[in-house]
Parts: structure tokens; sequence; C-alpha cells
């Protein structure tokens, strides 16, 4: 039997279940609990768990308990304390069962695409972490055969799938495992079975999974450390491709393509609840800031993963449009910077940058087929929405959105959305979001240029590796970040920066000079370099920081130019450049290095590469300082009044 208690159908986004995308989760919390004990309230124990690991994801949270063979599911969109304030998964009874709180990043966040998802026969609960790839294909091939679906995710696949082998009398084990090699993607899984009351099973590719012990008595399977930290200090981390049955305080590892076993090795977690948060891959970190700098590469990668209808329809309406503004506000802004000049330098319209405050003052009416492009990585920043509503609801303009949080106002008032992949983010100044705008709207940029024709299919391509290779490059700056920390710590105290750039830069000179400002409070402008001599060389006197952002692109050699102004008057000049530099390293009192290849698609790919070593530095700068960059001062990391 299976009761969906108290779920509502409706969405709280208000479009219609109809209406909707798949669900897909690239940042969430799964939690497990396997145990021979029978008198601790598990499903509570379960709930409170998922709590610990809100961080990851808020917009959604279910249960599965497993109960003398059956399987109860409750599962609704909102966050964990709304939904249990009237005890709905705490008053779940059962021997064993797992939890998820969920971050849809496609997809509305409401009640049928909650996890945990069951078969057909409703025997088999799956909750999933990460991206199915192929899942149209499976589920078009499971419907196909009989299997009826509940909700738009593409995890819903995989309990389907599992079925499909049970059905032919194989193992819960080795169905689980056929299962997975169907699936293409990421996932960090853990599946139940009604019938199977001895051992869960989790499996992981690319997406976190961790097992917490209780030797002889208890398991958990977490996604991260926190959800289990209060009941075992005990725990092991899956690798990629492994899988293991969870017993009543066993575990059993092997690997799902050979099928090779691995002795687990059980490790003593020393962190607290508050550290184990601010973890990533087993180091620990002081600030969420510098933790979620950490997570920009992997962020990247699946922000690379813009599913291609979403895409398509963004890059179309944009294409239709006969005028195109883009607008956000703070760091979203300096991502417009970037994303405008990409799409309009890859042969897509060109398009006027606003900033969302100052958007309704500037255009007292709108040209008809206008179309406004709207970044936020909160989707609740009212300046924002009100530029949105304004361009929509005055004059008819389309509104295609680039935001973090699905559901949000902005994705509401929006004709088309890319979700940003960056999950939530814990640090008021934007970083991980940033870099991920980027990307999107560079994904848009390339997306117009192959619909056009404007830049030949073959080279497209050779940009779009660039783009991928800004993973690798983006890591190999974090492997390097001691030398980012020395420079920053050199800096930290002087009051004063200026932060120059042309072109594309300068978006990451605005970009850098901000995060300076808000986490470590110098005072940094940012200026268009050619426009440094109109007023701000007044300043330049002996030993005042000028950053240049140099990757070796058009604007290159003029920037050369503004190098020599401000060091001929004294100015201390650091230089973000690339790896292979040698002219404005020769002119520079300090250089940040970025390994990009020397080639024009990875000097077109420059954007993030070039801004992240920014972002890092003002994050050192921010802790040499003393002082908290996850929380600084007068600022709120959603801006909701105007
Ligand atoms: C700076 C920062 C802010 C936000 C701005 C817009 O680090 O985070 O400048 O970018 O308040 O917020 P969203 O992106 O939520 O619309």
């Amino acid at each position: 039997m299976i009761r969906f208690s108290k779920v509502r159908s409706e969405s709280f986004t208000g479009i219609d279940d109809n209406d909707l995308e798949r669900g897909f989760l690239i940042m969430c919390g799964i939690f497990g609990i396997m145990t021979k004990r029978t008198d601790i309230p598990i499903a509570k124990l379960i709930r409170e768990g998922l709590q610990r690991l809100e961080y990851r994801g808020y917009d959604s949270c279910g249960l599965a308990m497993a109960n003398n063979g059956t399987i109860e599911v409750r599962k609704k969109a909102g966050k964990i304390a709304d939904i249990n304030k009237d005890g709905l998964f705490d008053s779940m009874q059962g021997q064993y069962g797992m939890g998820h709180t969920r971050w849809a990043t496609h997809g509305p966040p409401i009640d049928k695409n909650s996890h945990p998802h069951l078969d057909c026969k409703n025997k088999v609960a799956v909750v999933h972490n990460g991206i199915i790839e192929n899942y149209q294909q499976l589920r078009k091939e499971l419907t196909a055969r009989g299997h009826t679906f509940r909700s738009d995710t593409d995890t819903e696949v995989i309990p389907h799938l599992i079925e499909e082998s049970l059905a032919k009398g194989i193992s819960f084990k080795d169905s689980v495992r056929e299962a997975i090699k169907y699936l293409t993607g990421a996932y960090g899984i853990v599946v139940m079975h009604a019938d199977t009351p001895d051992f869960m099973i989790v499996a992981r590719k690319e997406s976190p999974l961790t097992i917490g012990i209780v030797p002889g008595e208890t398991c958990f399977a977490a996604s991260d450390i926190p959800a289990f930290l209060p009941l075992t200090r005990q725990a092991l981390i899956l690798d990629d491709d492994e899988m293991a049955l969870l017993y009543k305080g066993k575990v059993e590892i092997f690997n799902v393509i050979t099928g090779k076993p691995r002795t687990p090795k059980p490790f003593q977690v020393q962190w607290s609840i508050d550290a184990a948060q601010k973890s990533l891959d087993g180091v620990e970190y002081k600030w969420f800031m510098h933790k979620e700098l950490h997570e920009v590469p992997r962020k990247i990668k699946d922000q690379l993963r813009v599913p291609q209808e979403q895409l398509d329809a963004f890059a179309k309406t944009v294409m239709a449009a006969e005028h195109v503004y883009i607008t956000a506000a703070g760091t979203a802004f300096y991502a417009c910077l970037a994303g405008k000049f990409q799409i309009t330098k890859f042969g897509g319209p060109y398009i006027e940058a606003l900033l969302c405050s100052e958007f309704r003052d500037a255009l007292p009416t709108m040209p008809p087929k206008s179309c406004v492009i709207a970044v936020s990585q909160s989707g609740e920043t009212a300046d924002t929405i009100e530029a949105v509503r304004y361009a929509r609801e005055k004059f008819g303009a389309k509104v295609c959105s680039v935001v973090n949080v699905q559901g949000s106002s902005i994705t509401r008032y929006s004709d088309n959305v890319i979700i940003t992949a960056a999950g939530p983010e814990m640090a008021v100044a934007s970083q991980k979001a940033y870099c991920t705008q980027v990307t999107a709207l560079t994904i848009v940029a390339l997306r117009i240029a192959e619909l056009k024709g404007t830049v030949p299919k073959a080279d497209v391509a050779k940009y779009r590796v660039a783009l991928e290779k800004t993973v690798d490059v983006t890591n190999e700056i974090l492997k390097n970040e001691d030398k980012i920390k020395q420079l920053a710590e050199t800096l930290a105290k002087k009051q004063n920066f200026y932060f120059l750039a042309r072109g594309l830069s300068l978006a990451a000179a605005c970009e850098g000079a901000l995060k300076l400002k808000e986490i470590s409070y110098n005072h940094a402008e940012a200026y268009a370099a050619g426009e440094s001599k109109h007023g701000p060389i007044a300043l330049i006197e002996k030993g005042f920081p000028v950053v240049f952002v140099a990757p070796p692109d058009e604007t290159y050699d003029r920037l050369i130019g503004n190098v020599q102004e401000m060091k001929a008057r004294g100015g201390t000049i650091i230089s973000v450049v690339a790896e292979f530099d040698t002219k404005i390293t020769e002119m520079s009192d300090y250089t940040i290095r970025v390994p990009i290849d020397n080639d024009k698609y990875a000097i077109a790919m420059s954007a993030v590469p070039f801004v992240f070593p920014l972002q890092i530095m003002a994050y050192f700068a921010s802790d040499f300082n003393k002082l908290d960059p996850d929380k600084p001062r007068n600022l709120a990391k959603s801006v909701t009044v105007k």
C-alpha cells in the first residue's frame, strides 16, 4: 500500500502540473537508515538528518518508510520544518527508511516531483541526487513496455528499471546493478525494497555519497556527513562506480562494472556539524565562501548540461526580438556584462545592459518586439522583478531569465528560463552563482552562433570544448590558491584599489572590485581601462594598487598602454595574465597566472578563468583581515526591497 498523505497536487509556483518540465537534481540531500534497533524513532531521525542537509537544497522533501512489506511515501514542496509542523514525517512508522531534500534546477519544485520515487508496484523506492542524462529515451522505452510514470523527473526511470529486472526473477542487488548500467549522467542513489528488510542499496557516480556505521547495529546512507554526525562518527566514502549493500551495522562494497569487492575501511570523523557542513570531499573549510569557491569547477561542469530544448527556446526568443536588453543587480549585473559581450561577439543581437534599478527610468518607453534577459541568483531581487514586470506588463516584452532558484518570482514572470547549476549559495557574496551565470550566457551565445550560422559549426564545437576546459582551468587555479593567498595578504591592508580591463574582461574587473569591497572592505573601483586616464589616474601615486585583467585577446595590446600609464605614475601593478604571458608580466609587480591554452578558442572563453582568481583573492583578503566573508556587514543574500 502507498499513501501520499496530505500531498497537495498544486504547485506553489502557480504553474499547472500539466505544464511541467522534468525535475533535474544537481544539489540535493539524501539520508537513509537501516538498523536493528526498534527503540528509536527512525522517521524522526531521518527528518532531523535531512534538516542538517538543507544547506544542500530546500525546495521540497519527502520520506519513504518500509513497514512490514509495504512502502509509505510522504512528500511535498516546501521546507522540512514547515511540512513537518504537525508531525507529517515524524509520525511515519516503519523498520527502515530514507528521505530527500531537493533543490530543483529544472522543472518547478512541486509535490509530485519531490522524492522518493516508486516503481509501478510500490515495492521499490529511490532517492537520487544528480542528473540522468538519457532519461527521456529510457522513459519512452519503459512507458512503451507498460510502466506508468507519476512525476516529470529523470529519477523515476530508476525504480522502473529495477522493477523490470525483479520481474524476471533477478535478485534485488543484481536488479539495481543492472539498472545502473543503463544510466548515463551523474547519480548518488539510495534504493530500498519493501520485501528486502535486511539491507538497502546505495550507488554513486559523480554525485557524493557517504556511509555512516554503528558496527553490528546501524548503517546510514547520506549525501553528506552532517546527516548522521550526531548518530555516529564512523564514516566511509563511496567511490565513483561503486555500489554498497547497507545491512544493519555492516557494509559490503563492490564495483558496479567489474563486480570486484572492496573492504570497507571506515574513518573517524572529527568535525563538528558546522565544520562538516563546510566540508567538501573530506576537506574542512573555515567558511562557506571558501568551500563554495572550491565547488566552482564542478558547478561549471553541471552548468554545461543545460537541456537542449531549454537552451533552444531561450536562444530563439532572444534571436526573434528586435531589441534586446539585459538586466540585473550587483554581481549578477557583471555576469550580464560578460554575457552581453559574448552574445554580441558571436553574432547575436546587440544587447543593451541596464542596471535593474535604472531600468524603467532609462526606458520610459520600450519598442515593440523587445526581449529582456534577467539574471539573478535568488530570483527574488526586488529591482530585477520590477524591471521584468515593467517590460512584460507595460510593453509586452518577452522575458528570458537565468536564475539559480527554481520556482522563484523571476522564473514565474519569464517566458524562458535557464536554471543555473550553482546550487544553494550560503555565502552572502555571490561567487559560484556568478561563474555559472557567465557559463550559461556563454552557452546561449554559442547556440545563437550555431543557429544563425555566424560562426562555422566546426569552430562552435571548438569554442564549446574550450568552455568545457574551464572546469580543468578553475581546478588548476584552486590547486595553486596558496599563491593567490600570499598576494591577498600582501595587499589586504591597502585602502584603495583600481581594477582595470577592456572588452569582455571589464566584467571580471567589476566583479573583482565588488568582491574585494564587499567582503574585505577595501575601497575598490573598476573602470574600463581606456577611461582611466579621464580622471581616475589623478589618484595614482607610488604604491597605489592597480589590478589589470589581461587575457591575451584583441584588447591586450591596447591594455599595455594603460599598464604603462599607471606604472609611470608609481602604481603597483597586479595583473591577471595567461600562463604563457610575457609582456604585461614584465611590467607587473605581481601576476596571477591563469593556465589557459594558447589558442583563440581558449582565449575567447577567458571570462570565468580570469575572474575566478579575483574572487579567491577577495576571500583570502577578507580572512586575513579577520572578517566574516560569509556574512559581510550591511549585506543580505537577497535584496527584496526597492
Ligand atoms: C554580490 C552579490 C550581489 C547580488 C545582487 C543580486 O556578491 O551577491 O551583488 O549579485 O544583490 O542578487 P540576485 O543575483 O539574487 O538577483
